[in-house]
């Protein structure tokens, strides 16, 4: 088994990426390109209904927690989930002018210079503890929502972002979609590039909330977490192209117009997924029970439908399903959260939970405690 050869490597391997090396173990959630995400194997379709403290519990400790563990946890995460005054006063100098993401990021750098305790399962749970407050503390100083109250020892993960938001008009269908995007969003295999980044500075022993500083920046650009961002801009500008005259023909003429002039097709194919994202589906169904004439649903499951007939047309495009980024913009927005400049900094607040985990995992518990030495590939000099 230890001589096992896993993956060949030929020259034509070099500069991808690493797509597809096999470099280590995770133990938190994997994902099959036939049958999409799986927590601690459990599809996350059959987990639609639980708590995030349920679903975070999962992913720590590799079973389902019972009902007196689920309240002590839920203890556990509240004891940490208040933000050191200094850190909370410096986010708010932050200038407002800076992208939420860098917020977000210089954010857990403040948190980390007053909370780290330098104890790697401590640190996970702190800043998993802290990061709706963060989030939250962020994106009111950046929208300029007012001031971010206290966290509540009743409400738990979602709920405790969901009241520090100080968004006007909030429903329980938004509360219901915040859940819904976090738990989908927790995790994705251990190399999703903000994971890989986030395992690869910690294992230099910078400390969790500095390691996962880098994970956010990683989690920024528009190849990772901001294509839900961009997902909806492309959506909206197709629904303005076509106005009055869309319907499924003039969709896929349009559509076949941009892969003509070679432009992408947003929310579609994925690294490791060739069949359509676990997590769209369930964002669909949700989408479908509870706004099925909001427009922007209804074209997003025009396009669920005629995206894949054309993007299989190329036999070069192996991965022509939705993903999960289809569809997730368009389901915040019609509950209530039409703000794409934040969509990223949503998905950062739900990753750092299967990132943090990661990274306990890697420091502590891989290589029978001994951890994972400091990352250093191999590059091939060429002149
Ligand atoms: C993710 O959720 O991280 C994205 O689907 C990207 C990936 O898995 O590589």
């Amino acid at each position: 088994m230890d001589s096992e050869v896993l993956f060949t490597i030929t020259r034509e391997n070099l500069d991808t990426g690493l797509r597809g090396y096999p470099i280590g173990i995770v133990t938190t959630s994997t994902v099959d390109p036939e049958n999409g995400l799986y927590y601690r194997g459990i599809p996350v379709s059959d987990m639609v209904n639980r708590s995030p403290e349920e679903l975070i519990f999962l992913l720590f400790e590799g079973h389902l927690p019972k009902e007196e563990e689920l309240k002590d946890f839920s203890e556990e995460l509240h004891k940490r989930s208040t933000l050191h005054p200094i850190a909370r006063e410096a986010i708010l100098k932050l200038p407002r002018e800076a992208k939420p993401m860098a917020l977000q990021s210089i954010a857990l750098m403040l948190a980390g210079t007053y909370e780290s305790s330098g104890d790697w399962k401590e640190d996970a749970l702190r800043l998993i503890a802290k990061m709706p407050a963060i989030t939250a503390l962020v994106i009111n100083h950046h929208a300029g929502w007012g001031e971010t109250p206290q966290t509540s020892k009743e409400r738990g993960f979602a709920e405790t972002f969901f009241d520090l938001l100080q968004l006007k008009g909030k429903s329980k269908q938004l509360l219901e979609a915040l859940r819904l995007f976090l738990i989908l969003h927790f995790d994705h295999g251990g190399g999703n590039l903000s994971t890989f980044v986030g395992k690869a500075v910690a294992s230099g022993l910078e400390d969790l909330f500095g390691s996962m500083a880098a994970s956010l920046n990683a989690l920024a650009g528009p190849r990772h977490g901001r294509a839900n961002e961009d997902c909806l801009d492309f959506n909206q500008a197709l629904m303005k192209e076509l106005g009055d005259n869309f319907n499924d023909q003039t969709l896929e003429k349009a559509l076949r117009e941009r892969l003509a002039r070679g432009d992408l097709v947003f929310g579609f194919g994925h690294a490791v997924l060739r069949v359509e994202d676990s997590r769209a589906k369930v964002l669909y169904d949700f989408a479908k029970e509870h706004f099925p004439d909001n427009p922007l649903i209804k074209f997003a499951l025009s396009l669920r439908q005629v995206g894949p007939k054309i993007l299989k047309e190329n036999p070069k495009i192996s991965s022509p399903y939705p993903n999960v980024d289809a569809i997730s913009g368009s389901v915040l927005s019609a509950a209530g959260f039409p703000f794409p400049i934040y969509f990223t900094s949503l998905f950062g607040l739900s990753r750092v939970v299967g990132i943090a985990i990661q990274i306990y995992h890697e420091r502590v518990v891989a290589r029978g405690g001994k951890g994972v030495p400091i990352y250093r590939p191999k590059y091939i000099y060429q002149k």
